[in-house]
């Protein structure tokens, strides 16, 4: 059987055999470091598979990086707490995948993370993110995107939507 994927992995390491001839301590692409460290489970448009657990990113990244906590779970999800990039770097990559995944409408006006925070906040990694991401999704502006009322179709026209408390996230 032919698969795509011997053909990904070739062109991902001739990439990093490329890469290791750039200049010490010059910092990749965040699309480069996206690629090599992330695309593996997550998929160039950032589709992942739902079914085998890998969440959807496109329309929802950048919603999280609208509140603390969410700025703090993108970050210590264990597949980016763990990652072997450097603060400054998986700060960039983030802030791209926010951009390029979008609501780019969101991405905008959220201020970019930082090399500082992620330091501060990367660690440890969350071991269970099973209801923390569906309770950040809650609270997170962004329903906007598919509902000109802004909170989405669980709620009726009439209820005033009141701020949804942000979860905690356990363990720092
Ligand atoms: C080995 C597969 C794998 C790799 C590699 C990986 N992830 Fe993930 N990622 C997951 C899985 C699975 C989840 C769902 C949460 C969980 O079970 O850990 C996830 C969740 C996330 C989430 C939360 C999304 C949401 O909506 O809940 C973010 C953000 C994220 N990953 C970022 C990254 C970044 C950044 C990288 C690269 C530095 C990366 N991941 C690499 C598997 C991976």
């Amino acid at each position: 059987m032919t698969s795509a994927l011997p053909a990904a992995a070739l062109a991902a390491s001739a990439l990093a055999v490329w890469l290791s001839t750039a200049p010490a301590g010059a910092q990749n692409e965040p699309r480069v470091d996206y690629l090599l460290q992330c695309q593996g489970c997550h998929l160039a448009d950032g589709r992942g598979s739902p079914e085998h657990g890998v969440p959807d990113l496109r329309g929802i990244l950048a919603r999280y990086l609208a509140l603390p906590e969410g700025r703090e779970y993108v970050v210590r999800v264990p597949g980016a707490s763990g990652s072997p990039l450097s603060d400054a770097e998986l700060a960039a990559v983030v802030n791209w995948m926010a951009e390029a995944f979008g609501p780019q409408a969101i991405a905008r006006t959220v201020p970019p993370l930082t090399a500082e925070f992620v330091a501060r906040v990367r660690r440890p990694p969350l071991d269970r993110v099973e209801g923390i991401r569906e309770r950040l999704l809650r609270a997170a502006p962004g329903a906007a995107a598919e509902a000109p009322g802004g909170y989405g179709e669980g709620l009726g026209a009439t209820e005033a939507p009141g701020p949804v408390p942000s979860p905690r996230l356990p363990g720092r």
